[in-house]
């Protein structure tokens, strides 16, 4: 394709996008499409002969649309906000059109210099201190990873360089709470700690935050029994419900045993960009590492997620590699993100956030969380204020956690029951909610957030929640 081939197909695609997100409120929220559809309908023989745009074009409008769930619909409440901010689509592009190679300074100084233009941007949007230093990562899955190994070897001063964890004299601990992300077990266990060596801490049965004396107790058992507390990942904003645990406490305890400190605000991290929401935050200065992904609420598109570390030395100490050919004459004087995760190779990500921050501005994005987090009190309150509803979590942001609770209904039946008027709601194409169980109990989780989701589509979601959930006061 020529750079004039390239421009007029280019505008086409646009045009198609911007159509496709003019529409996106009148299609079903959750994908109806069966397992296999979309598979069947794209699948053939390769392509041998290159075809128009045009049919890529009906392709994506009539297989891949219907195949994917409206993240970008107002009636999107599922699982996180899932944003894809059209100022950050524009970076995406950018970065795509600029094809950059980001494996050393080297091969692209903008790449890393612009990377550390916008994480301190960041940091300072979120009141960090310039003690914090920012890379952009795929997922918090690796972020998290990247923190547990470098907690490892802290704890193990450098085990990597002897014979590894499968040398260590004693097994090493990691401690997260019972409402923690999946993804910090699973970088426990690849980060080689073992399913045995990770404890789940009780939380507390209101705020589902961890309970720092339960932490307290079972580091000082684990010393006592000769095994070594390494690391602590605290949750602020868990996935179930969005409680924090505390920070503060646990880099106390934590600083009793040596451990490392990991702090996941995967979703919740945009709220810091609001002043009065940083209480919810308090004690993070005192971890060690501290990651949140603009991709959820705040809408920079997926995928884009912070790391900040506090000792850049360690992190670059664990990572880093230094091959003949990456080697050049500037490598004492610059960063090299590729010691400070684990692929080599880095998409020019900033490109996102600084077309976002720059297009957008802090404080229409500001604006627009403090609107969901007034959306989450209002629902909140009319959920509080029905008889056979409940609001069953602290409401500390935009998700509001409830169960319908009509009399006559047993534990089981009541669980059952939020599974099923959930399924309702979604079914309608009208709204997508997501059930979760958390601590043994069946609830639906609406979260709110969507950019285009404004206070009548929170009104719709709630008389549609009441007429699923067979209420009997919206039935009349
Ligand atoms: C608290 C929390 N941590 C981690 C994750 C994982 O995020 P990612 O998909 O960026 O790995 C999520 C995703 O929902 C989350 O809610």
């Amino acid at each position: 394709m020529t750079p004039e081939e390239f421009r007029s197909a280019a505008h086409e695609l646009v045009d198609w996008i911007a159509d496709y997100r003019a529409s996106v409120g009148d299609r079903p929220v959750r994908s109806e499409v069966a397992p296999g559809w979309v598979r069947g309908e794209l699948a053939g023989p390769p392509p041998e002969m290159p075809v128009g745009l045009d049919a890529l074009l009906t392709d994506l409008s009539d297989v891949v649309v219907p195949g994917v769930t409206q993240t970008q619909s107002p009636g999107y409440f599922a699982w996180f906000p899932a944003n894809a901010a059209l100022e950050s689509v524009l970076g995406d592009i950018a970065a795509s059109g600029l094809g950059a190679l980001g494996i050393t300074w080297q091969s692209a100084p903008a790449l890393t210099e612009m990377e550390e233009v916008v994480t301190d941007w960041l940091r300072e949007l979120c009141g960090l201190s310039d003690e914090w230093y920012g890379a952009i990562h795929d997922t918090a899955s690796t972020a998290c990873l990247v923190a547990m190994l470098v907690a490892r070897e802290r704890a193990t001063d450098l085990s990597e360089d002897r014979g590894g964890l499968q040398a260590e004299p004693a097994p090493l601990v990691v401690y997260a709470s019972t409402q923690a992300h999946s993804s910090v077990s699973k970088a426990v266990l690849l980060a080689g700690f073992g399913r045995d060596n990770l404890r789940l801490v009780p939380v507390d049965s209101v705020t589902l935050a961890m309970d720092p004396d339960a932490l307290r107790r079972l580091m000082a058992e684990d010393a006592a029994a000769g095994r070594r507390p390494a690391a602590v990942v605290a949750s602020l904003g868990t996935t179930g419900t969005t409680a924090f645990d505390p920070v503060e406490e646990i880099v106390a305890i934590a600083a009793e045993h040596g451990a490392w400190v990991h702090v996941d605000a995967a979703m919740a991290g945009s709220a810091m960009m609001l002043p009065e929401c940083r209480w919810l935050f308090a004690g993070v200065e005192g971890a060690d590492s501290f990651g949140w992904n603009p991709h959820k609420w705040m809408g920079t598109i997926l995928d884009c997620s912070l790391l900040y570390v506090r000792d850049v030395q360690m992190l670059v100490r664990v990572l880093s590699t230094n091959p003949s050919y990456l080697r050049s004459a500037s490598d004492g004087e610059v960063t090299q993100f590729k010691d400070w995760g684990i692929p080599l190779g880095r998409r020019f990500r900033s490109l996102k956030l600084w077309f976002h921050l720059r297009l957008a501005g802090a404080d229409s994005i500001r604006d627009r969380l403090r609107r969901d987090l007034a959306h989450a009190q209002w629902l909140a309150g009319q959920v509080a204020a029905q008889p056979d509803w409940e609001v069953c979590a602290p409401v500390p942001l935009q998700t509001v956690c409830v169960r319908h609770v009509p009399d006559g209904m047993d534990d089981a039946a009541l669980d059952r029951h939020q599974q099923e008027w959930a399924e309702r709601v979604n079914a309608t194409g009208r709204a997508f909610v997501t059930p979760a169980l958390v601590e043994g109990r069946w609830l639906v989780r609406l979260s709110i957030g969507a950019e285009a989701t404004e206070r009548a589509d929170v009104k719709a979601l709630w008389a549609l929640c009441r007429e699923s959930a067979g209420d009997g006061a919206v039935l009349g």
